[in-house]
Order: C-alpha cells, then sequence, then structure tokens
C-alpha cells in the first residue's frame, strides 16, 4: 500500500532549482542572483574560526550577531528574527500566521517562495499582477486586504522583475495597511536599490508594529552558501511567533561568525553595489542593442522579455537551453510567472560578455 501523505504535499510546488551544479568548467551561473564576488577574507577566517568549534551547537540566539544587527539598526535585539538564510524567516513567518480561511496577498510576478506558504498552510494566496512597467500594484494591492488578510508581502527592489518603488509609496501603503495584517517587506536587495538608502525603510519600523523588513547576508554580502538571513521588526511579537515554529539551532555557527564579520566591511558593501552598477549598465545597453528591453532594474539583476505570444515558453525554453549548451546558466520567467521571459544575474565583464554573444547567436 502506498504511503498517506498530508494534502499540503499535493498542494506545495517544487522551487525551481539551478543547474550547473556539480560541474567544473568556466560556467557562468546568472541564475540565482548570487554575487560574482567571493566573501572577503576576513569573513572566511571567522567562519572557519568558528567551524573549529563545529563539536558544540551554535549560540541558539545568535547573540553576537543580534547584538550586532540591533546597534547597526538602533532596533532592540528582541525584535530581531534571525534564520537559516531569509527564506528560513518566510516560511516560519507562513506558519506562523497562517492557516485554511487565512488570505495572504502579495505581487505576481514575485519572489517563488511567496506560494509555498499559503499551500503549505492551507491559506488563500492572492496574487496581484503588476503593472505595465513590472513593478508592484499598491493599490491593487491594498484593494485585496480584507478581515481574512494576515500577511501581505512587498517585495523592494522585486525579484524577477527588478524593479523598486519609491520609498513614499511604500511606506504610505504600510501605513494604510490595517494593524491586524502584518506586513513583510522583502528588502532581500535593498542595498542595490540607488533609490534608496537601505537605513530608510528601518525608520518605518518606530511607527508600525505589524511591520517587518527582511534582509539576506546572501546577496551584497556574498553569504550565499552559509544560509543567514534576518528580520527588522516593528514588534517582539512576530519574532517570538517565528521562534516558536521553528527547530532551535536554525543558523549555524560558521554563518553568525561570518555574518557578524561582513557587517564591519559597509565599505566593501559599497564598492561591490557600484561594481554590480558598473557591470549592470552595458550589459542593459548590450540587451536593448538586440532589441530586447530590460526593466528598470534596482538590483543585481535584470529582466527582460525573449518571446511574448503563444509561443513564448517555448522560445524562452529554447533560449535557456541554448544558452546553457553554451556554458551561461539563466533563469527562465515561465517558472517565475511569466512565459517568454528571463532573468539574469548580473555577473563579471566576461560572463556577461558570454551572455550577450550566447543571446546574438541564437536569437
Ligand atoms: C526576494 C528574495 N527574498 C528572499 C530570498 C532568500 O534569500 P536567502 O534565503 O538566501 O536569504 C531571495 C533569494 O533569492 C530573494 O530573491
Amino acid at each position: 500500500m502506498a504511503m498517506e501523505f498530508a494534502d499540503k504535499i499535493r498542494r506545495l510546488p517544487s522551487y525551481p532549482v539551478a543547474g550547473g551544479y556539480g560541474e567544473s568548467g568556466p560556467l557562468a551561473r546568472l541564475a540565482s542572483n548570487e554575487s560574482p564576488f567571493p566573501p572577503l577574507p576576513g569573513v572566511v577566517e571567522a567562519a572557519a574560526r568558528a567551524i573549529a568549534g563545529a563539536n558544540r551547537y551554535p549560540d541558539p540566539s545568535s547573540g553576537a550577531l543580534r547584538t550586532a544587527l540591533a546597534e547597526r539598526h538602533g532596533i532592540a535585539p528582541a525584535r530581531i528574527a534571525l534564520g537559516n538564510g531569509s527564506c528560513d524567516i518566510l516560511l516560519a513567518v507562513g506558519e506562523a500566521l497562517l492557516e485554511p480561511g487565512a488570505e495572504l496577498v502579495y505581487a505576481w510576478p514575485s519572489f517563488s517562495i511567496y506560494p509555498h506558504l499559503a499551500a503549505a498552510s492551507g491559506a488563500r494566496a492572492i496574487e496581484v499582477p503588476v503593472d505595465g512597467a513590472h513593478r508592484h500594484d499598491l493599490a491593487a494591492m491594498r484593494a485585496e486586504i480584507t478581515v481574512a488578510t494576515r500577511l501581505v508581502i512587498v517585495c523592494n527592489p522585486n525579484n524577477p522583475t527588478s524593479t523598486a518603488l519609491p520609498f513614499p509609496e511604500i511606506a504610505a501603503f504600510v501605513a494604510d495597511v490595517p494593524r491586524h495584517v502584518a506586513v513583510v517587506l522583502d528588502e532581500a536587495y535593498c542595498e542595490f536599490n540607488l533609490e534608496q538608502d537601505p537605513e530608510e525603510s528601518v525608520e518605518l519600523l518606530r511607527r508600525h508594529q505589524n511591520l517587518m523588513l527582511l534582509r539576506t547576508f546572501s546577496k551584497v554580502h556574498g553569504l550565499a552558501a552559509l544560509r543567514v538571513g534576518y528580520g527588522l521588526c516593528g514588534s517582539d511579537e512576530l519574532p517570538r511567533a517565528v521562534d516558536q515554529v521553528r527547530q532551535p539551532f536554525f543558523c549555524n555557527a560558521g554563518a553568525q561568525a561570518a555574518a557578524v564579520e561582513a557587517l564591519k566591511h559597509g565599505d566593501e558593501v559599497t564598492r561591490r553595489v557600484e561594481a554590480n552598477l558598473a557591470e549592470r549598465l552595458p550589459l542593459e545597453s548590450g540587451l536593448r542593442a538586440l532589441g530586447l528591453e530590460p526593466a528598470e532594474s534596482q538590483a543585481n539583476f535584470v529582466w527582460f522579455d525573449v518571446a511574448m505570444g503563444e509561443d513564448a515558453e517555448e522560445v524562452e525554453a529554447d533560449v535557456v537551453a541554448g544558452l546553457a549548451e553554451r556554458g551561461v546558466l539563466v533563469r527562465a520567467g515561465a517558472a517565475l510567472g511569466r512565459p517568454g521571459a528571463l532573468r539574469v544575474t548580473v555577473g563579471t565583464e566576461d560572463e556577461n560578455e558570454r551572455l550577450l554573444a550566447g543571446l546574438r547567436e541564437i536569437l
């Protein structure tokens, strides 16, 4: 007799994983919005020192990291949620807030983990299409909030569309959401957003107890493999609930130590943002020269259509496969909510040139 699984196993979509693991050779890995820069030597050393004591469990409260983040952002340590990557926090927020009968509102296309929150909990997901410029339609999202809504997620800058909303629009939206609804402002890419200082949204936490700003060390800090993220919250209620639904020791010792050290190198973060921009601009020009129209990016990746209409998904799959044959890995839009689109991480100059050369040949 076959095993019987929980209903959610039928509902849960599979996370669209990138390829290329276990392969050697000069692959251009432009599918996961990672940093092309390795962690700083001091950060690697800090992680290695922590791993030398790996026979002990990690600090369950992530004390040193919590203190460093509290000082950095001027927020009480108890208002910070730590996690095994920010995905871990997102899933825990879903588990803590959602259940059958509850509703969750987010834009679409947006980060591919959001649909999991509803599928895992039995709550209803309301996906609000982005506007013609690939930006969140906040008015339409606000219109979907009802007494049943428990959670609204705004991704700014948005993955996969790369667009950002002006801070005053975000601030007005958060102020307009009823207080019984938790708002997660997913800012995984906020350091790349040239229109907004990452500290600006932190100020919203003073006014909104229902707000969580979700951040990660995976992107600009280049620590994707270690898995460490955090949520800055308007009260200690949400961090407490998030901790209640998770296993203890969710943030490993190497990750905690590396993140503490990474926070000491703000100058390097600025340098990396500048380097990313210096590569993004010629990449966007190169795409335009091929007749493609990237969305207005405020992130370390770009989003554009290679095809539209009935055969969009087929053309997109051919382009993704053609690029992979040339050693360039990118993300297909069909799995992200827009058949015919591609999401491409800004890589090194050489990687971006390989992408453009591949597209030139294929299209
Ligand atoms: C918008 C967004 N949020 C959160 C994450 C999760 O990142 P991590 O779990 O590595 O912190 C990602 C990763 O790609 C992302 O794009």
